[in-house]
């Protein structure tokens, strides 16, 4: 790989260890995948803040690298932790959140944003064609399919060194010819919900590999719709990006695929982890509800009131949930939780006695189950509210 001058005294520790660390990941992640050199990039995205994922083997890494007085050169974002700072923190264990807190401390001190959210692309949507490293799957996959911004798909911490730095390796799909589609993916059926959106992605992610796809059928399809399929496609699968709108290609020079009514009807099925229609969490908000989604909820709720005994959480960014000002009122008036900065997966809902979870994600039905130990029932919005609502 070509370093330039600087590059290389950072790569020698000219600038001090942490530069140097970083610097090498870098290096190393380029050589194993035959970048020729670093790139500038515009904003990098951290996963891995929630204690919950991250367990306590980082902490004393982050903490030295807090320490060395190092700063992000890049925009720098975070993904979801594993509290929020009203509800969950009061129901959680204080040691726990003293860990999780004490991992954002040392983010912030860092020069890291404290967005908290996998949908940083709502807080600043990132330019056409601009170079990204970001590390959330569902965020990567959406940037680069819906926005048209490059990222590959990072780990938490090649982002967190390309954040230090500013630069990321220029493999993957910052490369045009790496962008190219490999497969047709023919939907037979008009797609009905976002779980049917959802339910896609699951079942795309398990059979493309890392194939990227052009995905014909979707013509119905809003951009939230979109962020539920590609979050699924990413959960499942190595894709880190596809086309749903038609593209100058010959079609008969790819694979090609087709997706029948009963392959997503299977998907659903498959998903749905138990017959009870009685949730302990009725979960809506992964990834993080954009305003769009927000209002609707708000709509859709009304004058009504949770049901007692259930729980109902909508997960957004602090950004978000600011922007949406009467629409957030009239959800807690209804007794709902309206929840920043986590997520139902990424925090600990075992240890909040939640044994099955009620959501409209596929994501979620996907990774609560190994996760949160949580049986599932995935069905979509406006089903997740009746439930909250009348039980
Ligand atoms: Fe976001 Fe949590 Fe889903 S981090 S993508 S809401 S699993």
């Amino acid at each position: 790989m070509h370093l330039t001058k600087e590059e290389e005294r950072a790569y020698d520790g000219e600038f001090g260890w942490a530069n140097q660390i970083c610097m090498k990941i870098l290096v190393r992640l380029g050589e194993l995948f035959n970048a020729t050199r670093l790139i500038r990039i515009n904003s990098a995205h951290v996963s891995g803040v929630s204690y919950k994922t991250l367990g306590d083997a980082p902490l004393e890494f982050l903490e030295t690298l807090a320490n060395a007085d190092v700063k992000v050169k890049a925009k720098a974002t975070l993904n979801p932790q594993s509290i929020d700072k009203e509800y969950l923190c009061k129901r959680l264990p204080p040691d726990t959140c003293q860990k999780q807190r004490k991992i954002i401390e040392y983010f912030a001190k860092m020069g890291f944003n404290q967005s908290l959210t996998c949908t940083p692309y709502y807080l600043e949507k990132p330019t056409r064609t601009s170079h990204l490293a970001w590390s959330e799957s569902s965020a990567v996959i959406y940037t680069n399919s819906v926005i048209g911004a490059w990222t590959n798909r990072e780990g938490g911490p090649s982002a967190l060194a390309a954040a230090i730095i500013g630069k990321t390796p220029n493999y993957g799909i910052h490369k045009t010819g790496n962008r190219q589609p490999k497969i047709l993916v023919k939907v037979e059926r008009r797609l009905q919900n976002e779980v049917e959106f959802g339910a896609l992605g699951i079942f795309l992610g398990k059979i493309l590999g890392d194939k990227i796809p052009i995905i014909q059928g979707l013509q119905n399809a809003s951009e939230d719709n979109l962020k539920q399929l590609g979050a699924a496609l990413a959960s499942t699968g190595m894709v880190n990006m596809f086309y749903h709108k038609n593209i100058d290609i010959r079609a008969s020079e790819i694979e090609k695929i087709t997706v029948e009514a009963v392959d997503i009807k299977q998907t659903i099925e498959n998903l749905n982890t138990t017959k009870t229609q009685k949730p302990d969490l009725v979960f809506i908000g992964c990834p993080h509800c954009s305003l769009n989604e927000i209002k609707q909820i708000a709509e859709l709720i009304g004058n009504k009131k949770v049901k007692n005994g259930t729980e109902l959480w909508v997960c957004t960014s602090r950004y978000t949930k600011e922007k949406a000002g009467k629409y957030v009122e009239r959800i807690e008036q209804s007794g709902a939780h309206l929840i920043t900065d986590t997520c139902a997966v990424v925090t600990w809902t075992d240890k909040l006695g939640i044994k099955t979870i009620m959501t409209n994600s596929a994501k979620t039905a996907h990774y609560a189950p190994p996760l949160n130990k949580a049986e599932i029932i995935l069905t979509p919005l406006k089903n997740c509210l009746k439930t909250a609502f009348e039980g």
